[in-house]
């Protein structure tokens, strides 16, 4: 079935491994699959007293996650959890009071990092704020991905020993994607 997957990534860096893992994952997808990035580098700290009067940016980023038929995160891990940057497009994604865009949306988290944990704690912190705004999140495989050089090739695909796994696990979240969405 076709859908339209938002793909929020949380590092800001033009040379983010996990931006390249984002873009792997996408050439994965059959065809009918959309995807669109949802920048959050343009977005201001956020400050509940300017509820009443959104910046363009953070009206676009709620406008692109609700347009969407779920949320793809792949989040880095800095000091064993989410980049500010990341957190702070959570804040203004589950604002203002009573307009929740995380509410009953369908996602997906990964990540990677060269370090051994793979990211792990970034992605289970992320879990646990998402759990509580009630995102409806798919429930494993984790997908702990230790960055390596072989991880992805020079073309930005996914390498081949992480290809059938990654494979899997984005069939997964698609089949989750249609599972959830037929039932809302
Ligand atoms: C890191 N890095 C890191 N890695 C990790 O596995 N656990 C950690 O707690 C941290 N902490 C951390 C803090 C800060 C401030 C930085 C900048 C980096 C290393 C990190 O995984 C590595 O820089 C990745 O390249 C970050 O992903 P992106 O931003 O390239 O996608």
């Amino acid at each position: 079935m076709g859908k339209k997957i938002a793909i929020m990534v949380g590092s800001l860096s033009s040379k983010s491994i996990n931006r390249r893992l984002a873009h792997a994952l996408v050439k994965l997808a059959p065809a009918d699959v959309t995807f669109e990035f949802v920048e959050i580098g343009d977005l201001p700290l956020y400050n509940y007293d300017d509820d009443a009067n959104p910046a363009e940016s953070v009206k676009r980023v709620k406008a692109q996650i609700n347009a969407a038929d779920a949320v793809l995160l792949v989040t880095p891990e800095y000091n064993r959890s989410i980049p500010a940057a990341l957190k702070n497009a959570v804040d203004h994604v589950s604002r203002p009071y009573g307009d929740n865009t995380w509410k009953n949306k369908i996602g997906a988290i990964i990540g990677t990092s060269p370090g051994g944990v793979g990211a792990a704690l970034a992605q289970n912190h992320l879990r646990q704020v998402l759990n509580a705004q009630g995102t409806i999140l798919l429930q494993g495989p984790d997908a702990y991905l230790q960055f390596t050089d072989a991880l992805l090739t020079a073309d930005g695909s996914v390498g081949e020993g992480s290809r059938a796994f990654l494979q899997s696990w984005l069939d997964k979240f698609l089949a989750f994607v249609d599972t959830n969405a037929a039932k809302a």
